[in-house]
């Protein structure tokens, strides 16, 4: 294996896929508003292209890991679980060698595959709530039954998976659920994380003061619970704190608090477009260098280089199409 380093020390670890655009869901912070509901049934691709086949995705995956000694591949979306080869995937994701494989999903569809992602390996889950409240959670999602994402948490911790789930915070919309969903994690014996919402796709170019920072999230909490902070992990995406209800939260701080300093992640769309930082639209096709290790050692550094050395700053690319 070449060293794939750059002068902070960071190197890929992590692949993050997004294996298709299309979603269930079509959450506020993640689709325009005139891009309307994508039912799986009545496909209307996002972009013109089609998805990867799931070998050309094997054989990226297993040129990149050959090349950097991949830890771990998050499999995302879009929503993952909307993949018709999702286990025909992660079965020969172990194959190359990888075993740590998780995934990130809303989970409408979970509650009837978690065993079965569990058995398959998946052994962590992370899964977008941003409320509890269902007409608040509707609302963000532009979905009428939210019900079911939460029989599919229960799923999850069911099955024995590790689940962390995940709320994108915004002013006037959900920033009154943070404690519902604290406590609602914490009845479950489950980590949550809030997050500062991100200037990615459609919101990259507006200012649309639904911005709610690390530090009020933390104001809120404060004023049911005292916390204690939880030391950071190596590029761990957020800070971490336990309260004194028994539950613990993370902050995920793009703005605040930037994690850019030891990021490891790696990210491919479902076109296998790679892209080596979340701000930086530029994106490479590695498939015609897979048989070219000096070559595709060479695209990788590049992509490494385009992370930025501090702070983010969002980038014209929508999580729809690289993942979360
Ligand atoms: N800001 C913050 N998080 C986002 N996600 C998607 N779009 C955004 C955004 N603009 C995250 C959500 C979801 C995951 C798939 O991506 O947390 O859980
Ligand atoms: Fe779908 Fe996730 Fe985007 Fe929501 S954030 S629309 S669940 S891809």
């Amino acid at each position: 294996m070449i060293k794939l380093e750059d002068n902070l020390g960071r190197r890929f670890e992590k692949l993050r896929i997004s294996l298709l655009n299309e979603c269930n869901f079509s959450c506020v912070y993640c689709v325009s508003e005139d891009f309307g509901s994508i039912s799986p049934k009545s496909i209307q691709k996002p972009t013109a292209d089609q998805p990867l086949a799931p070998d050309e995705f094997i054989k990226l995956i297993e040129a990149v890991h050959r090349l950097t000694g991949l830890k771990s591949v998050r499999l995302t979306g879009g929503e993952p679980l909307l993949h018709s080869n999702l286990f025909y995937l992660i079965k020969h994701i172990q194959k190359i060698g990888i075993s740590d494989i998780r995934l990130t999903t809303n989970a409408y569809f979970l509650k009837e595959r978690a065993s079965r992602l569990f058995d398959a390996g998946v052994k962590s889950i992370n899964i977008s709530v941003d409320a509890i409240d269902q007409d608040i959670f509707s609302e963000i999602s532009r979905h009428p039954n939210t019900a079911k994402v939460f029989q599919g948490i229960e799923a999850a911790v069911k099955a024995g998976m590790n689940v962390k789930l995940n709320a994108v915070i915004m002013r006037g919309k959900n920033d009154s659920q943070i404690i519902p969903l604290l406590d609602y994690a914490a009845g479950l014996g489950v980590k949550i994380r809030f997050l500062e919402l991100m200037k990615m796709g459609h919101l990259y170019h507006s200012e649309s003061g639904l911005f709610f920072s690390e530090k009020e999230m933390l104001a809120v909490i404060q004023e049911k619970y005292t916390i204690e902070p939880v030391k950071r992990e190596h590029a761990e995406t957020s800070n971490y704190w336990r309260t004194s209800g028994g539950g613990t939260f993370g902050i995920i701080a793009n703005e605040s608090t930037p994690f850019c300093h030891d990021c490891n992640r790696l990210r491919m769309d479902s076109n296998g477009i790679f892209y080596g930082c979340l701000s930086n639209a530029h994106g490479e096709k590695l498939s015609p260098y897979i048989h070219d290790d000096v070559l595709l050692t060479e695209k990788l550094r590049g992509l490494l280089r385009l992370k930025q050395p501090v702070k983010f700053h969002g980038s014209e690319l929508s999580m729809r199409n690289i993942g979360g």
